[in-house]
């Protein structure tokens, strides 16, 4: 391998030969995004390697991207964490995490390049020494590895832990770009603050030490396909666009139902909830797309723009004592299984006030949307796992068919559905066979797995190539953050200072509360 350190005639080292391979490839049509991205020469180190989220998530992801032959021969990964491990160690607990997790088949001489560039740094958040050994690795690496001096560092920790790592990384000159070239990137997790006076400060923080343009804001919502889609079907077709919109769409419900419980998780969620936890993020970036107006092209910052301007019109819709819902889980059945309710789980406070279901109506004040209720939930040890976005449509305005010939027909409907079961179904009456007119309601039903042979590549995967890429557009800003909590505030505020969450049954779809929420607007809940 070429190792450029000492090419420069100042001795620094110069990675400018390795950047070189950055270069768009002159045959290659850089508007041209159907081909695939291949990052270039680069490093990632990852706080918090030892959490949950990299375990199940990240490293899998990694191997996945390394697999597909999406990463450079040079990349690096460098875990940094309390425990004492050696490199072998380290290896060992990815290569466990990659076992377990990745979707991709085990190949062994990509795991085998893939370890050769994986380190461990023992440290905690506030250590300087640490900081300068890690710094000092990222230079060996730099040099001997040929990682070109671009590091992106992930922050897989909870936001307290911000501060003191954005203010090593300066210190030590982690954030800084050599002055022989390189680029220095954070990507963070969520959760971005609690509200949105902790996002700002939180902002401001981050922000000090690296531009925003250098920051990615993980809302795995946004890496995953089916989200993506919501903007091919409403921009790329002329069926569907015209129709959203006050005139035909009667309300839009967005749910995220869980199976899973909270078991183990008590240290991240109690005391943060769902409304925090999924709302904030996930289901108003959703909302974001579903109503955003069309960008001038799909570029980061157009795709912002729009976003920012939808998230800026829409407010909750109150009295909240009746437009939203909140409810915690008590035990029950799920399937076949009997399980805990929230109260019972280790690790939550028996008299917890945490909600794990959260249900609440927005309005968006645009000429578009205007009257349009959006009605967001979400919730844990629901009846199934399913995501989906329904586009609830108002009757025809007229029907010239005789009385009870319509009587069976429900509203058309289009759901997006995000997972599982990718895909996209319309509901609309059709006649019944026969001598008569009767209409019914038929479902049309489109399948990615029906429809394509490739298989969705895992959310974490597209967004940390994107991050090595620095192709922003799947990225919420601090703006976009700020916003969402903005939206939020006011129904969390109303919630603390009022009473406590309903029960429900493990393994239903949410307290009664929920159900009378909608009854009040003379509307249900789609049984997803
Ligand atoms: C995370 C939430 O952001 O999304 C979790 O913190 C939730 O509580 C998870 O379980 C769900 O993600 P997915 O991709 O399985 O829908």
């Amino acid at each position: 391998m070429t190792t450029p350190a000492d090419s420069s005639p100042s001795g620094d080292p110069d990675f400018r030969d390795l950047n070189d391979l950055q270069r768009p490839n002159p045959l290659r049509d850089e508007f041209d995004k159907r081909l695939p991205r291949i990052a270039g020469p680069c490093g990632l180190v990852i706080f918090g390697v030892t959490g949950d989220l990299a375990r199940k998530k990240l490293l899998p992801a990694i191997y996945d991207l390394a697999n597909r032959g999406l990463l450079p021969p040079s990349f690096s990964l460098i875990g940094y964490g309390r425990r004492p491990w050696s490199k072998a160690e380290f290896e060992q607990q990815v290569l466990s995490a990659v076992r377990d997790k990745a979707r991709t088949p085990w190949r062994q001489g990509v795991w085998d390049r893939l370890a050769e560039g994986i380190h461990f740094v023992t440290g905690d958040f506030t250590n300087d020494a640490a900081f300068d050994r890690l710094a000092e690795l990222t230079r060996t690496l730099d040099r001997e590895r040929g990682t070109a001096g671009n590091w992106a560092y992930y922050l897989s920790v909870p936001p307290e832990h911000f501060p003191s790592v954005c203010h090593q990384l300066e210190r030590s000159g982690l954030a800084d770009s050599p002055r022989s070239g390189g680029w220095r990137r954070v990507v963070i997790e969520k959760p971005f603050g609690h509200d949105e006076r902790s996002a700002r400060e939180l902002n401001a923080i981050v922000n000090k030490v690296f531009p925003e343009s250098s920051v990615f804001r993980i809302d795995h919502y946004l890496g995953k396909e089916t989200v993506q889609n919501i903007l091919a079907l409403r921009f790329a077709n002329q069926l569907f666009d015209p129709l959203f919109n006050s005139h035909y769409v009667d309300h839009v419900q967005i749910t995220m139902a869980e199976d899973i419980g909270l078991g183990g998780r008590a240290g991240y969620y109690d005391g943060i909830g769902a409304a925090r936890d999924v709302i904030q993020n996930h289901l108003l970036q959703l909302l974001a797309l579903i109503a955003m107006e069309e960008p001038v092209a799909f570029n980061p910052a157009e795709l912002q723009a729009e976003k920012v301007k939808v998230l800026r019109a829409t407010r909750p819709v109150g009295p909240f004592l009746k437009t939203t819902a909140r409810g915690q889980y008590t035990s029950g059945w799920q399937g076949s299984q009997r399980v805990k309710g929230l109260r019972q789980e280790e690790g939550f406070d028996p008299e917890s006030t945490t909600e794990t279901f959260a249900a609440a109506t927005f309005e968006i004040s645009s000429r578009r949307w205007a009257g349009v209720p959006f009605y967001l939930r979400t919730g844990k040890r629901l009846g199934r796992r399913v995501t989906e976005i329904a586009l609830v449509f108002k009757d025809a305005p007229h029907l010239p068919f005789g009385q009870g010939q319509t009587a069976a027909q429900g509203n058309n409907m289009l759901v997006i559905r995000v997972q599982p079961d990718e895909g996209m179904l319309m509901r609309f009456g059709s006649k019944v066979p026969g001598s008569g007119m009767e209409v019914r309601d038929v479902n049309m039903d489109f399948s990615y797995s029906e429809a394509f042979t490739e298989e969705s590549p895992e959310a974490y995967e597209r967004l940390i190539l994107d991050a090595l890429l620095d192709e922003a557009s799947l990225f919420p800003t601090n703006e976009e953050v700020e916003l969402s909590w903005r939206i939020l505030d006011p129904i969390l505020t109303q919630w603390a200072e009022h009473g406590r969450p309903d029960d429900y049954p493990a393994g239903t779809w949410g307290p009664a509360s929920a159900r009378e929420m909608l009854a009040r607007d003379g509307r249900e809940w789609r049984r997803p």
